[in-house]
Parts: structure tokens; sequence; C-alpha cells
């Protein structure tokens, strides 16, 4: 169970204990060097003696669990892991807010909350656990296992830096049904992997680390279809069947679109990025009322193949100007193509990285299932907002839909080995 805040001051003897038991205080994290280096042996030599030793040490830690050469972490680096990355198949995201105690004690409380955070999550990508949950992931590949930190407003704000422009709240749209329960969040973590057992352990390791100095506020759970056998790397369908992520940005395009350059803003966020979370409910069994050609005319693309409908294949330049027989636009005025489409929205873009969730049923009888939409950008005020607020008014999909949470986080960039994610604001 989670202590208050108020119980247990961040920086007070039971929280220190607590982080050296888990072996992340200054001289804990030197254990989980220490597992990692005999890790490192084993898969270089991949010998019993290197196997022997290595079993001696973890049953030693009683802690630690991976398997020889089977990771390859991507966590350190000048961006953090997670966003242009292929996404795996499973999602775990949990919102935390910091206690009230961890949001008096200001700018060290929070750092030493954020290092033990990215320290774990540094370990645990290389398949070094320092925590109780590497029982749980024992055997488990932790290659693909990705965990992205993301900072909200009050968290910047208590630790005596000013708001980036980006992070200004994301303003109040006409079909929002907001949830405050699924809303907002002073630290956003992202965990994805390619087994849901792991980026479960990772979750709940990450949690219990935080407390008492901050407690999880939402968490939601996703999934992506695994890989599709004709094409491995297709773009993912959602829970409408629909091909969904195909004109994501690529190339320079993408980088454009998503990392902050360092002539804008505060210089901790440069290489950085900022994430828009919305969790959409679909209204399946209505939208599984329309005939597959209404469907299709919501988005203005083709469900089997994802080709824009007015012609050629997934990853043809649609065009807003073709009219059918009828001498009507091919892709509707109100078709979800167009109104998200930079070439309508003065080249506006950003990288889609969401998931779907299934959570059974409501209780009318109606699916808890949607789309947990992830957006990474340079500027939501110029990008999502505007393109959120066109499709508010207007978009064909909004009857089939409901936003019911939201939250915004700065990401900042990420460092080399030995670095934390944050230490540039926190540090
Ligand atoms: C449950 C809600 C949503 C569903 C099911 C959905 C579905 C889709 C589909 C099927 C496409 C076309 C294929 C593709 O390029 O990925 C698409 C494109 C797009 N959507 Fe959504 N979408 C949803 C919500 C949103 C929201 C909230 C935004 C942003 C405010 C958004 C922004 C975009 C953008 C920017 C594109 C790419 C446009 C282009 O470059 O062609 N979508 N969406």
């Amino acid at each position: 169970m989670l202590m208050s805040g108020d119980e247990t001051p961040p920086n007070g003897p039971a929280r220190r204990q607590f982080l050296r038991g888990a072996g992340l205080l200054t001289g804990g994290l030197a254990v989980g060097g220490t597992v990692g280096a005999i890790v490192g042996d084993r898969g270089a030599n991949n010998g019993a003696a290197a196997d022997s030793r290595a079993q001696a040490t973890v049953s030693t830690a009683q802690q630690a669990a991976t398997q020889p050469g089977q990771s390859s972490s991507t966590f350190h680096g000048s961006h953090q892991a997670g966003i242009t990355d292929h996404p795996p198949a499973h999602l775990r995201f949990v919102a935390l807010d910091l206690a009230p105690a961890t949001l008096a004690g200001k700018k060290p409380a929070i750092a030493e909350l954020q290092k033990a955070l990215s320290d774990a999550a540094s370990s645990m990508t290389s398949g070094n656990w320092i925590t109780p949950q590497g029982l749980v992931a024992q055997g488990l590949d932790a290659r693909g296992l990705t965990v992205t930190f993301g900072f909200g407003p009050r968290l910047i704000r208590a630790a005596g830096e000013q708001l980036p422009g980006p992070l200004a709240p994301i303003p109040a749209f006409p079909t929002d049904e907001l949830d405050p329960a699924r809303t907002g969040g002073d630290l956003g973590i992202q965990i994805c992997a390619p087994d849901e057992l792991l980026a479960s352990s990772v979750a709940q390791a990450l949690v219990e680390l935080a407390a008492p100095a901050a407690q999880p506020r939402w968490m939601q759970s996703g999934f992506l279809p695994g890989a599709n056998a004709q094409d491995p790397n297709g773009t993912p369908r959602n829970l409408m069947g629909q091909l969904d992520g195909t004109d994501n940005p690529v190339g320079s395009r993408l980088e454009l679109a998503i990392w902050v350059s360092g002539n804008v803003g505060p210089s901790w966020m440069a290489g950085g990025t900022y994430l828009v979370c919305r969790r959409i409910r679909m209204l399946l069994a209505d939208w599984h009322k329309l005939a597959v050609p209404a469907r299709e005319a919501v988005i203005g693309r083709r469900l089997d193949s994802g080709a824009p409908l007015s012609g050629g294949t997934e990853h043809s330049t649609p065009s807003f100007s073709a009219l059918g027989a009828d001498g009507r636009p091919i892709i509707a005025r109100n078709a979800h193509l167009r109104l998200t489409h930079p070439a309508t929205n003065a080249g506006s873009t950003m990288l889609r990285r969401g998931y779907s969730y299934d959570e059974g049923l409501r209780a009318d009888g109606t699916a808890q299932a949607g789309l947990f939409f992830q957006a990474f950008q340079t500027d939501p005020r110029s990008v999502f907002v505007p393109i959120q607020q066109r499709l508010a008014a207007t978009d064909a999909l909004s009857p089939f839909i409901r936003h019911e949470g939201s939250a915004l986080f700065a990401v900042p960039p990420g460092g080399p080995q030995g670095s934390w994610v944050g230490q540039g604001l926190l540090g």
C-alpha cells in the first residue's frame, strides 16, 4: 500500500531506507552496476564459470533477473528511447503525482526521486533488476523494452523553473468528456515492451520505487497487433480496423516535427519533445453499424489497404481536389484525413504512437475500449491544439469517439551513460 507523502518526508529516513534497500542511493547503485558488469561477462563469455558467478551474485542480491545476451538497452542516447523506435506490442503508461512533501522539498526532493527512477529504468532496460519485480521478470528478454519520462507543469514549477511555452494548458474542446481522474499528472512514464509481463513488472517496480515521494494518478495499458506475417513492419490496425499511423512523418520531416531545437525555449529541453496523451473511447457498436464504404468515408481511406479514397496505395499522396461522379470531393470535407493532413494544416505534423486499449465492458454493456492516443511534437500550441480544434468542430469521426482523458508532458532529452533523464532540469 502506498503511504501518503505527508507521512514521510521525501528525504526522511523511511524513504532513504527504501531507496537504499532498492539499491538506488549512491552506494546502492553500485550494486546495480556490479550485477550489470557480471551480466556483461555472461553475455561475452557465455561460459559456465561466468554463469555460476552471475548466479551467485544474483542470488546474493536476491533481486536481479536477467538473461545472458538478451539486453541491448537503448536507454541512454541523445534522445530518450520509446519515441521514434518501432513500438512493441505492449504499453503501460503511468502518470504520477508528486506528494505534498516532495513538492515542498522542491528541486532536491524531485531530483532524488527522478534520479532513482531513471537509474532503475536504465538498469531494467539492460536486463538488470534491482527491485523485487526482477523475480517476476526473470527469463524475459529485455530487448525492445523502453522507458520514457515526461514532466508535467506542476513538477517544473515546483523545481523552481519557468514553464516552457509549449506546456501551456491544452484548451477545452467542445467534444471533451474528460474525467479528472484520467487527466493530468506531474510525471508521465511510458513503458513499452514486447512482453506484457515485462511491461507490467517495470511499471509496478517504478510505482513502488516512487512511493511515498509520488503516487499514481492514473495508469493506462495498451496493445498493438503482433507482427503481421506478410509485413512485419506494416502499419498496425486500431480497434476500428483502420491502418493507423500510415502518414507518420519519417526522416528529416520527423526530426523537424518532434525534436525541440536548442534555439527555442529552455536549454534543458533541447533535443527533447512534447507529448500529448488522450484517452479516446471508441463507440464500437455504433461504428460497426456503418457499412464499409461509410466507415471509409469517415476517414477518407480504404479499410483494407489504407489507401486514400482518391486512389493509389497506402502511402500514395491523397488528392483533396479530386471529385467523384456526383461532383463532390472524393475525400469528404469532414473526413478525418482531410482535417488532419499537413496540406490542410500549414504543414504541421506530429508523430502519433498510440496504443489500443480494451478494458472489457461498461455498465451499459458497451465496450470500454479505444485508442490511447499519444503524439510527440515540438509545440502542441501550433500542432495538436489547432488540429484538435478542427476535429472537434467537424470531424466525421467525432460521433464514434469520446475523449475521456488528457495529459501533456515535456519529454526531456536523453543523455550519455551515467547520466539520468531530467538532469538538465533537476541536476
Ligand atoms: C480514436 C481516435 C482516432 C482515430 C481512430 C484516428 C484514426 C486515424 C486514421 C485511420 C488515420 C489515417 C491513417 C494514418 O495516417 O494514420 C489518421 C490520421 C491522422 N490522425 Fe487520427 N485518429 C484519431 C484521433 C486523432 C486525433 C485526436 C488527432 C490529433 C488531434 C489525430 C491526428 C491525425 C493525424 C495528424 C493524421 C495524419 C494525417 C496525414 O498526415 O495524412 N487523430 N487517424
